[in-house]
């Protein structure tokens, strides 16, 4: 067992740590208030190779391992968490769902310019009534011969209105429940395309989420993905690789706060000399350390077996559980050891701890999680 990067990969987690410091950092409060999409510095992210890290190098992608995508992911979060869930759903849900499961055209017309950071992708799967219970698809995309007629409403779509393509689960059969689900490329330019107001959220308030509408939408049937009826399956392979992301960015999140935490108690004083002398503020510290290292294992791990092409539905579904308990509670200790400053933007630490919530909510919650382990360690 070997614990070191390699140097490929500390190249890359530097290479993240640089482009967040210099275009993330500058602007992300102003950002957060004004629920601004972080436009340009994704389009620059594409630039970088950032949008589509894992991706064949012939689809225009970086070609690297998950390793580097959990290392960049965390650095990318530790500064920005709005822009870093853009770069998850992108590379983990759409690039890696159409290189693993699409057709030589399906890559060659989305997947090149997806990868080349020429349009960004959303996974569009919750809905008003189903966001855990993801088999309860209402969204529906009935057969009409040379094409499917889509029509429904899905919701909290990240890149929603960035997004140039979405991949749409949607129910194809009612008769045959998740077996008669299937996903489908939809061009968001198409006819009965139709992108709902921005939602106004606790946190990652830059990151672009909308409910989107399809009234009667034709999608060819070249637009489906996989066999007949692969849908349900499809998401729940997609979102397990997706985990990965959201775990590594709920680490970001919590190794940001606990990294300005621990500079603001080597600065701050009080009862005599600097308040991480104070047992209270040390300990506090030790736990951050702790979890937050025990939550980059877990990520590795996780990553390590995707890379390996072993299961790592349970390891992912661990790494964002704990991970995202983390972040949450790393980053309300991260707001007292800051006191009132804690309290106020212009330290950070209130937006992180408002965008580390997101982390237990979406792409599974951590009840779901708690529902993918225990499945498998009671198996
Ligand atoms: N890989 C392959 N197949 C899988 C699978 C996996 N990881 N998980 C389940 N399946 C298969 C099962 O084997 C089963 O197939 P068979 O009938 O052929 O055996 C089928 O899928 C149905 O599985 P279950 O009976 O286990 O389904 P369930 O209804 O009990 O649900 C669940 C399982 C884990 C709760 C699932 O519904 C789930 O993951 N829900 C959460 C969905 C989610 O994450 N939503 C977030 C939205 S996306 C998002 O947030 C993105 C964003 O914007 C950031």
């Amino acid at each position: 067992m070997n614990f070191e990067l390699t140097e490929e990969h500390l190249a890359v987690q530097q290479a993240a740590r640089d482009f967040a410091q210099t275009e993330l950092l500058p602007g992300v409060i102003e950002r957060d208030e004004q629920q601004k999409f972080p436009a340009e510095q994704i389009k620059k992210m594409g630039e970088l190779g950032f949008m589509a890290m894992m991706v064949d190098p012939k689809w225009g992608g970086g070609g690297m391992d998950t390793i580097s995508y959990v290392l960049a992911m965390e650095e990318i979060s530790k500064i920005d968490a709005s822009a870093s869930v853009c770069m998850s759903v992108n590379n983990s849900l759409v690039c890696w769902g159409l290189e693993t499961y699409g057709t030589e055209e399906q890559k060659e017309r989305y997947l090149r310019p997806l990868a080349t950071g020429q349009a960004i992708g959303a996974f569009c799967l919750s809905e008003p009534e189903a966001g855990s219970d993801a088999t309860s698809q209402q969204t529906t995309a009935f057969d009409q011969g040379d094409h499917y007629l889509l029509n429904g409403t899905k919701n909290w779509i990240t890149n929603g209105n960035s997004a140039s393509y979405y991949l749409v689960i949607a129910q194809t059969d009612v008769e045959k429940g998740h077996k008669g689900i299937n996903a489908f490329i939809v061009d968001k330019s198409w006819e009965g395309v139709t992108v709902g107001k921005k939602e106004d959220k606790l946190g990652i308030r830059g990151s672009d989420t909308h409910s989107i509408m399809f009234q009667d939408v034709k999608v060819p049937k070249e637009n489906r993905i996989g066999e007949d009826g692969f849908g349900f399956k499809f998401a729940m392979k997609v979102l397990s690789g997706g985990r990965i992301g959201i775990a590594a960015q709920a680490l970001g999140i919590a190794s940001g706060a606990y990294e300005l935490a621990l500079k603001y108690s080597k600065e701050r004083k009080a009862f005599g000399k600097e308040i991480m002398h104070h047992q209270a503020i040390a300990f506090k510290l030790a736990d951050m350390a702790t979890e937050i290292e025990a939550s980059r294992m877990l990520c590795l791990k996780a990553a390590w077996l995707k890379d390996q092409h072993l299961n790592y539905d349970r390891a992912s579904a661990m790494a964002k559980l704990f991970a995202s308990e983390t972040a949450m509670k790393t980053t309300v200790e991260a707001v007292q050891v800051h006191g009132g400053y804690g309290f106020v933007k212009e330290y950070h630490v209130e937006r992180l701890m408002r965008d580390a919530k997101i982390t237990q909510i979406y792409e599974g919650t951590s009840e779901i999680q708690r529902v993918v382990i225990s499945r498998d360690v009671l198996k």
